[in-house]
């Protein structure tokens, strides 16, 4: 593995070695060990070239807990805004000597784009593209599964929300039906959940009820009102109505279910806050979980499985 830049056509055993690995950086109170020397010397660029509180800060812990030199381009600032390219940008950093490219961008391929053009010693990373794929995320997220769960073979998995807009979905749909779970399930209203999800192996439910009955996990999506137009975008009312996450239609779950949510979260949208911060909530430990998950990924893709 030189880039980790989709789910899609990960293989199996693959996500087993990333999961495998992140195992060895959380020590037994669930904390990431604290620094190893991995990465010592290496140079690791976060671009993020669209907002992110998680995903940007736990990629910068991480690669600072493998030693890397960790650059945090700030993009606002940056001469992106007099109209340097995207791979112009790229040519001159790479000119400072970068190791790896961390990449989240508004346009879906950007960082494949990248990946093509960075010489053969550099990693990329995508950290989000447009509505694509978010992989670190999904393998975050099946890191979280597999920490409460154990194992992925019996389970059914509800994936709620906005999915048409969600490379969140997209990318777990892709890590759940190679890591063998048998029902996969997204759930929302028709404007909001394409029907071409069936091909993918998945139910496509637009009944809250019937999507999260005996779900022993249910992934929780938020709206993504930046990427909807005029009639898709459903009043936040109407939706918390229908599709929010409250403990009465948690009850329909079953009893042990984990409520998961990539962030950030819109409370009384999505999920009600006595949900959100509730017992069966893993939301926060799904943010601890991503530095170890991310550790793993950097480790790998350079060369360096722990
Ligand atoms: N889950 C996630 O990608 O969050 P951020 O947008 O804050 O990085």
């Amino acid at each position: 593995l030189i880039h980790l830049l989709s789910t899609e056509g990960l293989p199996r055993d693959v996500i087993h070695q990333i999961l495998d690995t992140a195992g060895t950086f959380v020590s037994v109170n669930d904390r990431e060990v604290k620094k190893i020397p991995l990465l010592r010397g290496k140079s690791v660029f976060n671009l993020f070239f669209e907002n992110s509180t998680r995903t940007r800060t736990t990629f910068e812990i991480a690669a600072k807990r493998l030693s890397a030199d960790v650059i945090n381009l700030d993009i606002a600032r940056s001469s992106a805004s007099k109209g340097e390219s995207l791979l112009d940008t790229i040519a001159n950093l790479s000119a400072m000597h970068a190791d790896m490219f961390v990449v989240r961008h508004a346009e879906s391929g950007a960082p494949y784009l990248i990946a093509q053009h960075v010489a053969p010693h550099v990693h990329v990373v995508n950290a989000g593209d447009g509505r694509h794929a978010h992989p670190t995320q999904a393998l975050l997220d099946m890191f979280t599964i597999r920490h409460y769960k154990k194992d992925f073979s019996n389970l059914t998995v509800a994936i709620v929300g906005d999915i048409v807009h969600s490379r969140v979905a997209r990318s777990n749909i892709h890590a759940l039906t190679t890591l063998g779970v048998p029902e996969v399930r997204v759930v929302g209203p028709r404007t909001l959940v394409p029907g071409d999800l069936r091909e993918m192996g998945v139910r496509v439910c637009h009944d809250m009820a019937e999507g999260i009955r005996d779900a022993d996990v249910i992934i929780m999506l938020r709206l993504q009102n930046e990427r909807m137009s005029g009639g898709m975008l459903p009043s936040a009312g109407e939706f918390f109505k229908e599709f929010g996450l409250t403990p009465e239609k948690l009850a329909l779950a079953k009893p042990d279910a984990i409520v998961m949510h990539p962030g950030p979260i819109n409370r009384g949208v999505e999920i009600d806050s006595a949900v959100a911060d509730g017992k069966q909530s893993v939301i926060l430990p799904q943010v601890t979980f991503g530095i170890a998950v991310r550790m793993a990924v950097m480790s790998i893709i350079s060369g360096n499985d722990a």
